[in-house]
């Protein structure tokens, strides 16, 4: 009784933390590789705190008079959990001496997107929207302490997606075990996801990312990392996909006997590896989409498969989509492992295309927050 109230007040404490935290948006949660920097009271006009979320607008110091000579102002940005910044300039007015930098990633040992003004810049003045490839990024600003001062620069950004569906690492974990029943089925599924799912994605390095797994039987597994060069484009990766037909010629022969939670563990083994060694980034939202042919065989397989899903939805992250192929499947079941209410799909192997929206809008839509159901 008193471990039972315990817990209970212990599960209310982690509900209060949760909901206190979404408020704060995470700010005490630096980047890992930030560069540390003292505070610098003399930095005249800069942001006292210069840590920027989402969408808003920045502009130069004592914007829109004239900003000081011999500046330098940070401005830390992040954009929503999953999105990519854009930077829109309004107003620009520098003196060439001086220049805006903006760095794609979290620190100015980040690649720059584009140094604008000053004698080393890319371009002189704001050449349309810039966007960076993944959540976060940095702004400086620098004024020399020769320049003859002007009105500065303002910019609004926003919280965006640059490709479609939206900017994601992508992990397809397509079945070729004996649940599909036939071979029609696994091509079937073959066709459902290069033809019609991926179709419209917009595949690339710095878009969507795009992984496979191809689950042959329970111990074996064929996988393709997104940084293989043909899996850079949408092209190659539905050739990739459809290519799978001649990777598992009768599934039925081999596997007869299904391992449910084989799916699981091996997708979760998938992401949870080094990121650099399947071109895994390092600040996107990862997505698995597990194709699934079959009921569990028994209770203890379908607890197996909860654990699995289980750490690739906290310690890994992760968004879980289940996708349950036939008629046959329990498809409420099977998405209790996926992320949540909206995350899982059935249909039968003929209806898959008829899922190609949804799963995608279920790719880049956000998750309730709730502490439990
Ligand atoms: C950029 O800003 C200009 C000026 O405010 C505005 O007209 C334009 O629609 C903006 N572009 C985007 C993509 O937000
Ligand atoms: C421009 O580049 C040169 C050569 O790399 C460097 O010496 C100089 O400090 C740079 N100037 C600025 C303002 O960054
Ligand atoms: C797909 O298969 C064809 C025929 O075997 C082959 O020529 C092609 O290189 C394959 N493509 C990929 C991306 O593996
Ligand atoms: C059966 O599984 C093996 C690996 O265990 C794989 O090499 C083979 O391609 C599979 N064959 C069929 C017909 O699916
Ligand atoms: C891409 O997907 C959207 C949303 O499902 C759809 O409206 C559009 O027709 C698709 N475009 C192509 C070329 O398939």
């Amino acid at each position: 009784m008193r471990r039972f109230s315990v817990f209970l007040i212990f599960s209310l404490l982690v509900c209060l933390t949760l909901a206190t935290r979404e408020k704060k948006l995470g700010r005490k949660n630096q980047p890992k590789d930030r560069k540390m920097r003292p505070h610098v009271e003399g930095f005249l006009g800069c942001p006292y705190n210069n840590d920027f979320y989402y969408n808003g607008v920045i502009a130069s110091p004592l914007y829109p008079k004239n900003y000081p000579k011999d500046d330098k102002c940070w401005y830390y940005m992040q954009a929503k959990p999953g999105y990519v910044l854009s930077f829109n300039f309004t107003h620009f007015d520098l003196d060439t001496l001086d220049f805006v930098t903006i760095y794609d990633g979290p620190s100015d040992i980040s690649p720059i997107l584009a140094q604008i003004g000053g004698p080393n810049g890319t371009t002189q003045t704001p050449k349309g929207i810039y966007y960076s490839s993944e959540r976060h990024a940095l702004v400086t600003f620098t004024s020399n302490l020769k320049s003859t001062p002007k009105s500065g620069f303002s910019f609004e950004y926003k919280s965006v997606f640059t490709s479609y569906p939206c900017n994601r690492d992508i992990l397809l974990g397509i079945n070729a075990m004996g649940g599909l029943k036939s071979q029609g089925n696994y091509l079937r599924q073959i066709s459902f996801i290069g033809n019609y799912l991926v179709k419209n994605w917009t595949v690339g390095l710095d878009q969507t990312r795009v992984f496979i797994n191809l689950q042959t039987d329970a111990d074996y597994a064929l996988v393709y990392p997104a940084t293989d060069p043909e899996m850079t484009t949408t092209a190659g990766v539905q050739e990739v996909i459809l290519n799978l037909s001649e990777y598992a010629d009768n599934v039925v022969d081999n596997d007869t006997v299904t391992d449910f939670n084989g799916m699981f563990r091996y997708l979760e083994s998938d992401i949870s590896i080094d990121p650099a060694d399947n071109g895994e980034r390092a600040y996107t939202q990862k997505v698995v989409i597990l194709f699934i042919a079959s009921n569990p065989n028994d209770d203890q397989d379908y607890y197996e498969a909860l654990e699995y899903a289980h750490i690739m939805r906290t310690t890994e992250d992760t968004k879980v989509i289940t996708v349950a192929m036939g008629s046959d499947l329990d498809v409420a079941k099977i998405g209790k492992l996926s992320y949540g209410e909206g995350f899982y799909f059935g249909a039968d192997y003929s209806n898959l295309p008829s899922l190609t929206d949804k799963i995608n809008a279920a790719i880049c839509a956000d998750i309730d927050t709730k502490c439990g159901v």
